[in-house]
Formats: structure tokens, C-alpha cells, sequence
């Protein structure tokens, strides 16, 4: 293998960055070229192909965002939309391509694979933490860590007013962000799609908690349950007198710039991307379980179940009360 492409694909996270700099930067040492296609998918069907040096990748290692960009391609899902992409591929002699993001973008990495022979290697990117055959993805972290910087602001002026606080956290389906944001943050009520929650349960601890002298009540909303706004409603319905404020935290959530964990995990996911294709690997996503860096067949790594960590979610209630 000579020459390797590297694409960013789906929402950005802060970390691809570190991991597109480690790709080149590995990919370089062991004598590849290295190309970067721009915009995911789609700029590698409309063949946005660039040429990567030790020099592209300089001083990226602390900045969010992507600077391949990126972009959710539907196009891709159909087969002549594909066999352009593997043309760019022939033209630019890209042997083997790495894709940054989450499972729509393995699908694509997959079905490349197995239409057209190439050797593709995915690494979970994204801050929903919801790729089931890895502990972490790059972007997790720094999201979560993004969000803790917010709670506790807002608890600041909800201390001072005595206030209740909705905060609306990122997740798409999946509610680990705001479990481990919600727990990081000390807030008094998570409510996630994977566990089963009810009005009158919050309202009555937002009660008992007033009654016990609590100065706020801070209550992190995963986006994959409802919308900050439709849960107010429900808590202002039963609890009229209550002062309650919701705040919908958005796309800060996606950037910035990545904290050690998701650098050092993007550094070794991308160093380890270059090295399974030069052990001509294909089809692989490379995952961190039990802090070992691993890697599986695209297809079995998508069926794997990812066991919710229920268990910090009950410490996250024994705590708050
Ligand atoms: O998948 C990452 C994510 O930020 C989700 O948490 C969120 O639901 C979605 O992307 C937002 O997508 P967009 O950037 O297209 O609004």
C-alpha cells in the first residue's frame, strides 16, 4: 500500500482533528502518502481530494471542528452515487481510507468495502458516545466536559434566584451525555431515553427538595426524550408556583477545543487506523474497550449491544438527594 485517504464524516467532535493529525502524521512515518478528502462522503464523490503533509496537520492538535469539514451524505446510500466515490478513489491511487464518524459513515466505509475492494478502517467520532462496540468516542469527553462548564454556571444564578433549571443536552437517541454530565454536574434529576422516568416522580422530589432548604434544582434533559421546553410545560402544569428556567445547550456541545482524554484516544485510534492497513485490514472499526485499543469486523461491531451503565445512573439519584 502506497497512498491512503482520510475523510471526516457525519457531526463533527472535538477531537478528529487530533485524529486526522495522527493518521497523516503516522501514515507519513511509516512512508505513505496521505490524501484528505473534504466534506465526508460527499466530497469524495465530487472528487474534493487534497494532498496532506507533515506541515497540513501542524497545529490542529488543540482545535475543534474538522478541517477535512464534514457533511451527512443521504446520496451514499445509493449505489451509483458510490461508484463515483470509487473512482475519485482510483484516480487518486487511495489504497486505503480511513473514516472518521459515527455508524451512517461505517455503513458507507462498508459498503465500499465490499462493492469495491477497498480497504477501509472506521474510527468512532462523535460526542454521542452511542457506537456500540467502544467505551468511548472521540468527542465524548470534551462534550461532556463542555456541558459541566454550563451546569455549573447556571447553577450560579439559579443558587442566587432559588430558581429550577431544564438543561437540554445533546445524545440524538442516546442519553450519555447526559448521564455522565448530569452526574459530573451534581444535578438533582437526569432523565434519559434508556431509563424509564415520571413527571410526578421529578415534581416530587423538586418538592421535597424545597422543603429540605435545596437552592436549586438542576434537572439535565437528554434531547432523545423531549424538548426542554415541552418538560417545563409539564412541570409548570403541577407545580404553577415553581420559578423554572430551561436552557438548550446546542451546538456549543460540538465544539471546542478537546480535552487529554479525547486527544490521546484520536492519537491512538489514528496511529492504530494506519497500521491495520498496512496489515492490509479492511472493514475494521477500532474501538477502546476496558482501555485497550481493539478492533472489529464493521458488521459485528455494529450488532454488538453497549450495556447502559445503569449503575451510574443510581448513584447519580443516591447522590442528589
Ligand atoms: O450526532 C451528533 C449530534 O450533535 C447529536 O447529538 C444531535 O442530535 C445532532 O448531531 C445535531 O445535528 P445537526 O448538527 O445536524 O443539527
Amino acid at each position: 500500500m502506497k497512498t491512503i485517504g482520510i475523510l471526516t464524516s457525519g457531526g463533527d467532535a472535538p477531537g478528529m482533528n487530533a485524529a486526522i493529525r495522527a493518521v497523516v502524521r503516522a501514515g507519513i512515518y511509516y512512508g505513505l502518502k496521505v490524501k484528505g478528502i473534504m466534506r465526508g462522503y460527499a466530497g469524495l464523490v465530487e472528487d474534493e481530494v487534497i494532498d496532506l503533509n507533515l506541515s497540513s496537520v501542524g497545529d490542529i492538535l488543540q482545535k475543534g471542528g474538522t478541517i477535512l469539514r464534514t457533511a451527512r451524505c443521504e446520496e451514499f446510500k445509493k449505489k451509483e452515487v458510490r461508484k463515483k466515490a470509487y473512482e475519485t478513489l482510483q484516480k487518486h491511487g487511495i489504497e486505503g481510507l480511513v473514516v472518521i464518524g459515527g455508524d451512517g459513515s461505517f455503513r458507507g466505509a462498508q459498503l465500499l468495502s465490499e462493492e469495491w475492494n477497498v480497504n477501509t478502517i472506521g474510527i468512532p467520532g462523535t460526542i454521542d458516545n452511542d457506537i456500540p462496540c467502544t467505551d468511548y468516542t472521540i468527542g465524548f469527553d470534551t462534550a461532556c466536559n463542555t456541558v459541566i462548564d454550563a451546569i455549573n454556571k447556571i447553577r450560579d444564578t439559579a443558587t442566587s434566584h432559588e430558581r429550577a433549571n431544564i438543561i437540554e443536552v445533546m445524545g440524538r437517541n442516546a442519553g450519555y451525555i447526559a448521564l455522565y454530565a448530569g452526574l459530573a454536574g451534581g444535578a438533582e434529576m437526569i432523565i434519559l431515553p434508556e431509563v424509564e422516568w415520571s413527571i410526578d416522580e421529578l415534581c416530587d422530589k423538586i418538592t421535597y427538595g424545597i422543603k429540605r432548604g435545596k437552592l436549586h434544582h438542576i434537572i439535565v434533559l437528554a434531547e432523545g426524550v423531549m424538548s426542554a421546553p415541552e418538560l417545563a410545560k409539564m412541570i409548570k402544569e403541577r407545580l404553577p408556583k415553581l420559578d423554572l428556567r430551561y436552557t438548550i445547550l446546542g451546538h456549543i456541545q460540538r465544539g471546542g477545543a478537546p480535552t487529554v482524554m479525547d486527544r490521546v484516544l484520536a492519537s491512538q485510534m489514528g496511529a492504530r487506523a494506519v497500521e491495520l492497513l498496512l496489515e492490509n485490514k479492511t472493514k475494521r472499526i477500532i474501538s477502546i474497550r476496558n482501555n485497550q485499543i481493539v478492533d472489529d469486523d464493521i458488521d459485528e461491531a455494529l450488532s454488538m449491544k453497549k450495556e447502559f451503565n445503569r449503575k451510574l445512573y443510581e448513584l447519580s439519584k443516591i447522590l442528589s438527594i
